[in-house]
């Protein structure tokens, strides 16, 4: 392909505007379709799922096309993008696609190839023995953990993405390439609340949480924050503006209203809040954004705060497996984690998963009194005696 250095010459840095290209836009997406999925564009009949992982779908003009899902890390090098495309030259003239969670779809169009392409992919591992290309995440199984940059890139972060994900998903690896579950579960995962991705709206959600409020580096503040933006980068009111004892603008932060949310961090870098110790995971469970019989939920933090423990977060783990195992074994089917613990009450769902209900999970923030229960109707467990303690009701 003629390269733009070709068509216009080299970058020069004396002249950055000089044949600068500019509000293209992305590629069109027809020209990447493999030519079954042109010739039957809008008009697919029906599919199936073949197996974990391979979907069939048929058009109304007869053709067929099968569809083989892989797992991916998401965060991969160009060798593994070169690994891949080295896989659709081979078996699907070129062409490979990437899911809205970051599974790879590799399409071909006859059974034939299907079960070469899947031998092939099946025989891929890297050097430490992990699958390159393991086979699953369709129907009502678990599909691959949407998440964040964590440590790798991002400076906000109060936990690890890729090293955690890669810890739950090694747990329940046997449910990416089952389909037993009452229905589809999503775990995503962000690190901090900033939520990138969909943490406030899947069945389980990991989430980095700090817990100490931020230091202020009053000497540099003046010169590298824009004060006012930090005052109202606090969703609690706690940070007003100060004077250092020279004189210097800076701010404070009342320490008993800071919710260690980060935001002021966001915003002014002279409030780094990031702490060993403190940061750690949160957990919330049952949000959902299909429209399925229930209509879209947020997920509700079911568990407070677990320890950063690098690399394979094993309370992280335990806690997610209590939560995974308890839906599936007793919810109905097509009930998402979230439409069975609303059937069963979170009284319930809190005596089943064996959590912990402690005052951290009672909302307090502005709208909390429509969270609390205005009704005698509740069930008789432990979780819903601790919940009345802790509000000061009948012990
Ligand atoms: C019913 C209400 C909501 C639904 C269904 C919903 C759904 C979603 C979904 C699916 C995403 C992921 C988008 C993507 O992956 O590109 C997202 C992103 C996000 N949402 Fe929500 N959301 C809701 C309300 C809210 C609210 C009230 C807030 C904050 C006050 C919020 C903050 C965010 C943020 C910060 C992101 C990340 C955006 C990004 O990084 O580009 N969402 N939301
Ligand atoms: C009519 C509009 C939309 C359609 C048809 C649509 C369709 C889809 C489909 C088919 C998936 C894959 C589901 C799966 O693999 O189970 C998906 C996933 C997703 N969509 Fe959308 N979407 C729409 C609007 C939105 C909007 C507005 C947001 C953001 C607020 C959003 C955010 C996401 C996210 C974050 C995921 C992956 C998360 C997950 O599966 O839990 N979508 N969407
Ligand atoms: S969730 Fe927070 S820490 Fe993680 S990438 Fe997004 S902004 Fe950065
Ligand atoms: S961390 Fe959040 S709650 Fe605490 S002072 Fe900063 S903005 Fe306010």
């Amino acid at each position: 392909m003629a390269l733009s250095l070709e068509r216009l010459g080299k970058y020069d840095p004396k002249d950055p505007q000089k044949n600068r290209l500019t509000d293209l836009g992305p590629r069109h997406f027809w020209q990447y379709f493999p030519p079954v999925i042109q010739n039957n564009y809008g008009k697919w009949a029906y599919h199936d799922v073949l197996e974990p992982g391979v979907l069939a779908h048929v058009s109304e003009t007869g053709e067929k096309v099968f569809t083989v899902r892989c797992g991916a890390a998401r965060f991969m090098t160009v060798q593994h993008v070169r690994e891949i495309c080295d896989i659709a030259d081979k078996y699907c003239d070129g062409f490979v696609r990437f899911t809205t969670r970051n599974n790879i779809e590799f399409l071909v169009d006859s059974e034939a190839k299907l079960d070469a392409l899947k031998k092939d992919l099946q025989g891929r591992t890297f050097a430490g023995g992990s699958y390159k290309f393991p086979i699953g995440g369709t129907g009502a199984g678990l599909t691959n953990i949407v998440h964040t940059q964590g440590y790798i890139h991002c400076h906000t972060p109060a936990t690890d993405a890729s090293s955690m994900v890669k810890a739950v998903s090694d747990a329940l690896f046997e449910e990416f390439q089952g389909m037993n579950l009452p229905a589809k579960v999503r775990i995503s995962m962000a690190c901090c609340l900033n939520m990138c991705g969909a943490v406030h709206c899947s069945d389980i959600a990991l989430l980095g949480y700090h817990r100490k409020p931020p230091i202020i580096d009053h000497e540099v503040i003046d010169k590298v924050c824009e004060i006012p933006l930090a005052i109202a980068a606090c969703p609690l009111g706690a940070i007003s503006p100060d004077k250092t004892p020279e004189g210097g603008k800076t701010v404070k932060i009342k320490q008993e209203r800071c919710m260690f949310c980060g935001n002021c961090y966001t915003m002014c870098q002279a409030l780094p809040l990031s702490d060993k110790e403190g940061d750690g995971v949160t957990i919330l469970a049952g949000g959902k954004i299909s429209n399925r019989i229930s209509m879209p939920k947020f997920s509700k933090v079911v568990v407070p705060w677990l320890p950063n423990n690098f690399p394979r977060f094993p309370e992280v783990v335990e806690n997610v497996k209590k939560i995974f195992n308890a839906y599936a074994q007793d919810a109905n089917k097509y009930e998402r984690l979230g439409d069975w613990a609303e059937r069963i009450g979170w009284e319930k769902f809190f005596e089943k998963t064996g959590l912990e209900f402690t005052e951290h999970l009672i909302d307090d923030y502005r709208l909390a009194y429509d969270t609390w229960r205005t009704s005698t109707q509740f069930k008789y467990t432990d979780a819903a005696w601790n919940v009345s303690k802790l509000v000061g009701g009948i012990e």
